[in-house]
């Protein structure tokens, strides 16, 4: 029997600190299935510049605190592959190789790239940017990964890489891995503000490395059901920002919450105070382990080098294969 253990990977731009956001969509399933894959997590430092060419000292101490993130949520630094994008030789040579098989206009329509495009503006749309499904696609490829636990946005670039691995195997004769997208069971986190997306550039996230007060600002500033003016108005939780955040962080509670909103029982203010409770409950041990981090950043920097070094003997191992059947070595 084959017993090769199957492998992850997955990973997060280095632009910033990591939030709930990322939590529910990648992070809290990387922790549950590190035990069962060797997981490879990606700092995208590369992908970072995509948007934040013109801050790179921002990348690189961002480096550090997406990996203290992870590490922070329970990754095992004994188990998991830390691995810096930027560093890995085979991801940038497949990026190229793969660069000539997508079409334009593939890239032109993916959903994610139109949404984050009109953000950004159009105009400024740079090469690097339309193309980052293919560099991910080399991310997840260059290590033959089997399985990519990721949020919904993510889906459409996962799609992609099945379709550019898919031709790609059949022009060259490669085997190389085609991947599944993991889902996360928690569809997309919205904002507590109301907005319908956590993110930094909304200015609605909360950290995984937030301080209690801090968390506790968000929450009490949170917008519940508007025309609930008073306690005794009963209240609608299916309109409510702070019910949706009890339905992903406090399951056991939610209908009982619910059924005493809908009766006047339970005012909004005390409704925040119990979503606070269990959102501290969870980050207090994440906060615990990434503050042990921050005081030894030295034993991060280790691990991001060793995980990097193991990632380029794969990865280089693997390109020479893909480089023969290309006929690219003479
Ligand atoms: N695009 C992902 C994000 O914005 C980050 C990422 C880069 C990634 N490379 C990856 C995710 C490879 C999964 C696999 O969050």
């Amino acid at each position: 029997m084959d017993t090769k253990q199957k492998r992850i990977l997955t990973g997060d731009r280095t632009t910033g600190k990591l939030h709930l956001g990322h939590y529910v969509g990648s992070l809290k399933s990387r922790v549950a299935l590190q035990h069962e894959y060797d997981t490879f997590i990606l700092l995208a430092d590369v992908q970072a510049l995509t948007t934040h060419f013109e801050h790179p000292e921002l990348i690189n101490s961002s480096i550090y605190d997406v990996a203290m993130d992870n590490l922070a949520v329970g990754l095992d630094p004994e188990k998991v592959t830390l691995v810096q994008q930027s560093q890995i030789t085979s991801i940038a040579e497949l990026t190229l190789f793969y660069s000539m098989i997508v079409t334009v206009n593939q890239l032109r329509h993916n959903p994610t790239i139109k949404t984050e495009a009109k953000n950004y503006g159009y105009a400024d749309l740079t090469y690097g940017f339309l193309g980052y499904p293919v560099s991910q696609t080399a991310d997840i490829t260059f290590c033959n990964a089997d399985l990519v636990p990721v949020g919904e946005d993510q889906v459409p670039h996962i799609e992609l890489a099945r379709k550019i691995v898919r031709k790609f195997n059949d022009l060259y004769g490669t085997s190389i891995v085609e991947p599944q997208v993991k889902l996360s069971d928690v569809g997309r986190l919205s904002g507590l503000d109301g907005n319908a997306k956590m993110g930094k550039s909304m200015g609605n996230a909360i950290y995984l490395s937030d301080s209690a007060d801090t968390v506790w600002e968000r929450v009490r500033n949170a917008v519940t059901d508007p025309a609930r003016v008073t306690v005794k108005i009963p209240g609608n939780p299916e309109i409510c920002n702070v019910y949706k955040y009890h339905c992903v962080f406090n399951k056991t509670e939610k209908d009982d919450i619910a059924d005493r909103c809908r009766n006047a029982q339970i005012g909004c203010v005390a409704c925040k105070k119990r979503l606070n409770e269990v959102l501290n409950q969870m980050l207090d041990p994440i906060r615990e382990r990434r503050s042990y981090y921050e005081n030894h950043k030295g034993e991060v920097r280790d691990l991001i080098m060793e995980g990097t070094r193991r990632a380029n003997e794969v990865g280089n191992e693997n390109l020479r294969l893909i480089k023969e059947k290309m006929h690219v070595l003479i």
